[in-house]
């Protein structure tokens, strides 16, 4: 009998430590979600709501848009669009965080049928479904989307806050003074983008 119990002790016993040892393992697996598949290239910094705005009426969005915001933040870009314009929008980011953020915000919005968050690597994405791009990454990363954007359909614009797109001549470059006191620079282009070198070549 003493046996028996003792027997019973050690068993509940190892149940104990093994469903302790599950629960953190379940707990590690909870956090690798959090982390992103790789380093995203630019840190979240995100655009003030009154530059998104001018982004939004620089690039002339229509209800007949599709905004796809590359490297989404918040989802900030994304959710204007839908509500001001009642236009799709897909905001795509590599950052579990960004994507959790993103996705209350629509919620928040109540734009949920407009809009559509996805987590990704911008680079990997096919943007030919996209007829307006907002970019606020860096101009390295700019340049390394040219490949990609040289895709977009004529007419597609493309709009940038802060950086330029080196060898591509913009359609447009404004100066907007914003609400936080400091001059942001908003560049806007249209698809179908050519390099400038490419063009010269063409005109001679
Ligand atoms: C400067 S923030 C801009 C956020 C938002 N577009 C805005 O203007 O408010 C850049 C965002 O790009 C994301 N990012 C960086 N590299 C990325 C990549 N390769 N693919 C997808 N997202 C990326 C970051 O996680 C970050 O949220």
């Amino acid at each position: 009998m003493k046996r028996l119990w003792k027997c019973g002790v050690v068993l509940g016993v190892g149940f104990i430590i093994a469903s302790v040892g599950l629960w953190a393992i379940g707990e590690e697996k909870e956090e690798a979600k959090e982390k992103p598949e790789r380093r995203p290239d630019v840190i979240f910094v995100p655009t003030p709501q009154d530059v998104v705005e001018k982004m939004l009426e620089l690039a002339e969005v229509t209800k007949d848009d599709v905004v796809y915001d590359l490297g989404c933040g918040d989802g900030r870009i994304v959710v204007t669009a839908a509500k001001k314009y009642g236009c799709k929008a897909i905001g795509i980011d590599i950052d579990p965080q960004r994507i959790k953020e993103s996705k209350e915000r629509v919620k928040k919005y109540k734009v949920e049928e407009l809009v559509t968050i996805k987590e990704g690597d911008i680079f990997k994405e096919d943007l030919t479904p996209a007829s307006v791009v907002t970019l606020y990454l860096l101009p390295s990363l700019n340049v390394k989307l040219i490949p990609q954007l040289q895709k977009l359909k004529p007419g597609s614009r493309i709009v940038s806050h802060s950086f330029d797109m080196e060898g591509v001549k913009p359609e447009k470059k404004i100066e907007y003074q914003a609400k936080d006191g400091i001059t942001h620079t908003i560049y806007l282009w249209r698809a179908p983008i050519q390099l400038e070198k490419e063009k010269e070549k063409g005109e001679k």
